[in-house]
């Protein structure tokens, strides 16, 4: 059993705690927002990830994880701290780092014994040793610390169990015995453990990220090269990901990627590389593209609904920028919505877990409690979140109460003839043919949108 404080309650703070607790260490949590820790204390989360709950009660209950907003609390007796705050997006496209540097500022001025402080958060390369400096210098009387970099890579939707198998662990840092130490806490899970330097690990992090978004925006590309040339790109991926060289995961073709790290994460390294003096190319056109493919789907719905969006009724099923979550930080959806609205669409939307951030973000949607509610009386309905849900509708009942029956499907979660035999004009994503026949294509332009 090792005493760990987590500092932060969001994607990735709460998720730790609880996985390590669970591991059966002692875990403090502590966020300076005393609404969130007020309601932790109640049993009530702050986010919604499937299995959290349980998790943090069980853990609540056997006495491993508590909550505070106190820093003395949490860092009374850690051997290890971790930092799981946010790392937003600054305007000009770099890392916004002043929750890291409050965070650990004020673990400088808290601590009265030696401790090992790891970042967890997405930080520019570089922000181990600004962290290191950060707390020298604060700390009013020296005491001895090192900082260890350990990425996260769980994802919203399945960070439970993405935190207990993961592919692997990152450490990085310039004092090995604390990253050695850090090791232990990850040994239980039995993945391989990647020990070392600190800038290394941040690239990691970041080239990971990256990676894999370029993955989504080729395929993306592809897509819309297989829409021109009659082609279906989920067949093709298929085909692709069979070869393990390439593998199966995240080719799937859609509305781009969106979230809060993808969109913010390829932008910072794009940023990193030109203050560096290197254009980057790559990156450059990854988020290209990923803006491209909003703009397509937009494009499509105008297309099928005659060329205009004036005084048309668009349904949308899914507002969070992926399944299993609440979370619409650059959402493609909420890219969508707001275009559609701005070209004079209304938007009747539904999403099983999305709805109240929505409503607050997206003025002017029209709420509804169900997918058949979106549908009714519309002139389009668009998939833009593949929730399971939205696998096994009773599509007739759908096409009965829509004004046309026309479905663009964002997220290719449907069979493209067996739609047509419900009676829909379907259009997914990347499917020239298979059934929808040869489209035209668009024209690679995003003017007027
Ligand atoms: C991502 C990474 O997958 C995690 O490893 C990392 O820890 C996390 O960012 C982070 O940096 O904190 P996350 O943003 O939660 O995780 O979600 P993903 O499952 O990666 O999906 C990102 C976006 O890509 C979503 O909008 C999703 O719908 C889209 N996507 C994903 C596709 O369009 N196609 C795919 O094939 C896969």
């Amino acid at each position: 059993m090792k005493n760990i404080c987590v500092i932060g309650t969001g994607y990735v703070g709460l998720p730790t705690a609880g996985c390590f607790a669970d591991l059966g260490n002692r875990v403090v949590t502590v966020d300076i927002d005393e609404r969130k820790i007020q309601r932790l204390l109640a049993g009530q989360m702050p986010i919604y990830e499937p299995g959290l709950e349980e998790l943090i009660e069980r853990n609540v209950k056997a006495g491993r994880l508590s909550f505070t907003t106190s820093y003395e609390e949490g860092l009374r007796d850690a051997e290890y701290v971790f930092i799981c705050v946010g790392t937003p997006s600054a305007v000009d496209g770099e890392a916004d780092l002043k929750y890291v540097r409050a965070a650990a500022q004020t673990i400088a001025q808290t601590m009265t014994h030696p401790m090992i402080i790891v970042n967890k958060s997405t930080v520019p390369v570089g922000t181990g040793d600004w962290t290191a400096e950060i707390i020298s210098k604060s700390q009013p009387k020296p005491i001895d610390f090192a900082v260890v970099s350990c990425p996260e890579f769980l994802r919203e939707g399945s960070a439970i169990s993405d935190f207990m198998k993961p592919d692997r662990t990152v450490l990085g840092s310039n004092n090995r015995s604390a990253a050695e130490a850090v090791a232990e806490l990850y040994e239980p899970l039995h993945a391989p453990i990647l020990i070392t330097d600190l800038r290394t690990a941040e690239m990691i992090k970041y080239a990971s990220n990256a990676f894999l978004a370029t993955k989504i925006s080729f395929i993306n590309e592809i897509s819309i090269i297989c829409e021109r040339l009659g082609a279906d790109v989920t067949e093709v991926a298929r085909g692709m990901g069979y070869d393990k060289r390439i593998g199966s995961q995240f080719l799937q073709a859609g509305v781009g990627y969106g979230g809060s790290c993808f969109p913010k994460d390829v932008k910072a390294l794009a940023n990193m590389a030109l203050t560096h003096g290197m254009h980057p190319q790559l990156l450059n056109a990854v988020m290209e593209i990923n803006d491209f493919q909003r703009k397509h789907i937009i494009l499509k719905i105008r297309d099928l609904l005659g060329g205009s969006l004036e005084d048309k009724t668009v349904g949308v099923l899914g507002l969070a920028f992926k399944e299993n979550t609440d979370d619409t930080r650059e959402s493609p959806a909420s890219t969508v919505v707001r275009s559609l609205m701005n070209q004079g669409a209304r938007v009747k939307a539904y999403d099983p877990m999305a709805m109240e951030h929505a409503i607050r973000e997206l003025d002017g949607i029209i709420p509804c409690q169900s997918a058949y509610e979106a549908a009714e009386g519309v002139d389009a309905l668009v998939i833009l979140t593949p929730w399971n849900e939205f696998k096994n509708l009773d599509f007739e009942r759908i096409r009965r109460t829509m004004h046309e029956p026309i479905l663009v499907d964002g997220r290719n979660l449907y069979d493209p003839e067996t739609m047509r035999q419900h009676g829909f004009v379907y259009r997914g994503v990347g499917r020239g043919y298979n059934g929808e026949g040869r489209t035209n294509g668009h024209a690679h332009t995003t003017s007027a949108l």
